[in-house]
């Protein structure tokens, strides 16, 4: 089971979309966890016995690469981490880190044409070449965020990261809040367009996430306190949102091209929570 700890809301970024940011008006919430805050959310953890994967969020985890650095050298034996960074900071200390516990790092990274005014201060190019010196040393994650701005541009930043700069995992997210019937309709076209126009054994090669594998679950907080937050992803809850009904279509569109077999939308055991 994954489970993601936040280290900290601050950030140096500001993303249009961004839920840290929405009290944006309002004072930061200038929250920084503290050693003694991760040891009891990771004896938390421990004691629940069920974590395979520990994903650490920000706001932007790598302000302060002494706070991963700890989490990183006190569990590495316990956890697989993911780490999701903007990829705005590198240092020779973030480099050597990295290359030494091995993390999936997820670099958010939208698409080419509207990220400079999705991702507000961002310099594009030099993220890309921190994204593309990172997974020398480790594995790498592309993590693109959808809007209504940049939804017919799911194929085009798909052949950007992908096939011309050689990324091997994409991932691409979506703002719902920002989308409605007609954005999902659109959504699905477009995943559509992708799916159909790239050949199939590109699509068994890479990782195009979320619709090469379905994952049922439902994020749950184990703690909340304000601002320091836990949660779990829980296998065995889901909620059926459009957004989870539009992944679906492109899953079994995506098994279809690649010739396996969908799982049921609600697979055996699966508990709906909130179904529409
Ligand atoms: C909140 S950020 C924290 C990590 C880091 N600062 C970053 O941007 O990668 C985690 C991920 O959520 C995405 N994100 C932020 N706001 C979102 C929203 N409202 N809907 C969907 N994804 C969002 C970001 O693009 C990023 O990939
Ligand atoms: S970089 Fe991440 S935390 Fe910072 S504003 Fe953008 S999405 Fe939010």
């Amino acid at each position: 089971m994954r489970y993601s700890l936040h280290l900290t809301t601050n950030c140096n970024l500001r993303c249009v979309y961004c839920y840290e940011n929405k009290a944006s008006g309002q004072p930061p919430k200038n929250f920084v966890i503290t050693q003694a805050e991760i040891d009891q959310r990771m004896a938390d953890i421990l004691k629940r016995d069920d974590c395979s994967e520990l994903e650490l969020l920000g706001g932007e985890v790598f302000l302060y690469p002494d706070i991963v650095q700890y989490v990183f050298e006190k569990y590495a034996k316990q956890f697989n981490f993911i780490v999701t960074t903007n990829g705005t900071i590198r240092s020779e200390a973030i480099d050597k880190m990295l290359a030494k516990y091995q993390p999936l790092v997820g670099i958010s990274l939208d698409d080419p044409q509207t990220v400079e005014w999705q991702r507000a201060g961002i310099d594009f190019e030099r993220v890309l070449a921190n994204a593309e010196y990172w997974r020398t040393i480790t594995r790498v994650l592309i993590c693109a965020v959808l809007t209504p701005q940049n939804i017919c541009r799911i194929k085009e930043t798909f052949d950007f990261y992908v096939l011309e700069h050689g990324f091997k995992t994409i991932h691409f997210g979506c703002v719902e809040e920002w989308m409605n019937a007609y954005y999902w309709q659109v959504y699905e076209q477009e995943v559509e367009r992708l799916i159909r126009s790239t050949p199939p054994d590109i699509l068994r090669r890479v990782t195009l996430s979320p619709w090469k594998y379905y994952a049922v679950n439902k994020k749950e907080f184990i703690y909340e306190n304000g601002v320091e937050k836990l949660e779990r992803c829980n296998p065995a809850k889901m909620d059926m949102s459009p957004y989870r009904l539009s992944r679906y279509a492109g899953y079994c569109l995506y098994c279809r091209r690649i010739g396996v077999e969908p799982i049921p939308l609600i697979p055996e055991g699966v508990e709906v929570v909130n179904a529409a």
